[in-house]
């Protein structure tokens, strides 16, 4: 009787071990557990993860990483194709998501192919439940010149986003001066006190040029734009207004005339610390920390926080996005693009802990490392 039993289930145990078997490469597809920064980095289908001057969204327990799809070769430094979008739990290994926002095929859209469209990044507003994709936009044809802003919005994080309008930021407005700057800071009108000043006035009519930018969501829920502006020559840290979709018109002007792209900003223990490069085009150069007690300035520039060999080229890399690491204490990672412009496809990703010593911000080079860092400093 029970031998009988056994004989039953036989056939059936072989069909399960049959079919475990074939799933044996699903199961064992190697899971990541470090950074590597600059090597290839596999997404989930094993393709090299497409996602340039990217940031990052934390929302209901999933990172998601937006960023420019580029092509192969030259070609690939204009956008063909548009946002890529990535998803992941643990910061490691990324799902594709395919293209969140698409570059259009109407030659009469702003964002039509061989535009250039850099930079993105996307925030969540918890009042109209959107998301709000903002990046730099050049018009097709039109090399560097149009220098505008465009901004796109989805209901959902991975998309697909809806394409709104571009254009260059705050019209007609004169800076914001806190009691503190206005000492120091102060634009002279009538006057301009310099090139920079005047470059800054002529655009005060048709809105200020925006270029490389990050956004920021402060704990208020105020989120800001930050661009590059004025020729590449002045960061502006410009308000959202309440659903994330347009500027109110405050902004400051951070160092007129010294050259900071690439910003990236992060809040800890109520001081703002923003990271950015200098204007070599592709090329990279020494990385640029700022710190403020207040969004909008006064900004103490405190020289490279990078440090060791290849500091002085941030590594080779350059600035995109400073990420919060959920649920751990003064967990950041400075996000970098190691570009390749001859090939675009081919640009490498750095990764890197921001290491504390006080107020004190450092970055220095890892040949691979993982989150455990961040528990070993308690
Ligand atoms: C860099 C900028 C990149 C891209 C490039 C074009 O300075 O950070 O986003 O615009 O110039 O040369």
């Amino acid at each position: 009787m029970t031998n009988l039993k056994r004989n039953k289930w036989a056939p059936q145990k072989f069909f399960l071990l049959l079919i475990l078997i074939l799933h044996l490469p699903f199961f064992l597809k190697a899971q990541l557990k470090s950074f590597k920064p600059g090597a290839i980095w596999p997404d989930n289908k094993g393709m090299h993860i497409n996602a340039h001057g990217g940031g990052i969204l934390y929302h209901e327990g999933l990172y998601y990483w937006f960023g420019e799809h580029k092509i192969e070769g030259e070609a690939g430094n204009l956008a063909h194709v548009g946002v890529h979008c990535y998803s992941s739990r643990d910061l490691y290994n990324w799902k594709d998501y395919g293209i969140a926002l698409k570059v259009s095929d109407d030659p009469n859209s702003d964002i039509t192919k061989g535009c250039i469209l850099e930079r993105p990044k996307v925030i969540y507003n918890k009042q109209t439940k959107k998301f709000v994709m903002w990046f730099h936009l050049e018009l097709a044809g039109k090399g560097y010149s149009a220098a505008r802003t465009g901004v796109a919005t989805a209901d959902k994080a991975n998309g697909p986003y809806t394409f709104i309008r571009s254009f260059r930021p705050n019209a007609g407005q004169l800076p914001y001066y806190s009691k503190e700057t206005a000492a120091t800071e102060k634009l002279n009108i009538e006057k301009p006190a310099n090139k920079v000043d005047s470059i800054f006035l002529r655009d005060l009519k048709g809105g200020q040029m925006a270029r490389d930018m990050t956004l920021y969501v402060d704990e208020d829920d105020k989120a800001y734009h930050i661009f590059s502006s004025e020729e590449n020559k002045t960061l502006h840290i410009a308000e959202l207004n309440d659903d994330y979709t347009s500027h109110t018109g405050k902004f400051s002007r951070v160092y007129p005339g010294f050259e900071t792209e690439a910003p990236a900003i992060f809040k800890r223990n109520g001081k703002y610390y923003m990271i950015g490069s200098g204007c070599t085009g592709w090329a990279p150069n020494p990385a640029r920390l700022f710190t403020s007690n207040s969004i909008y300035g006064p900004w103490k520039y405190e020289g490279n926080p990078c440090t060791g060999e290849g500091a002085q080229k941030t590594y080779g890399g350059q600035s995109t996005y400073i990420l919060p690491v959920q649920n751990k204490k003064d967990a950041f990672i400075f996000m970098a693009d190691k570009w390749d412009p001859k090939d675009a496809i081919n640009g490498r990703y750095l990764w890197l802990p921001l290491v504390f010593n006080g107020e004190k911000v450092e970055i220095n080079w890892l040949e691979e490392w993982n989150l455990g860092i961040f528990n070993r400093r308690l």
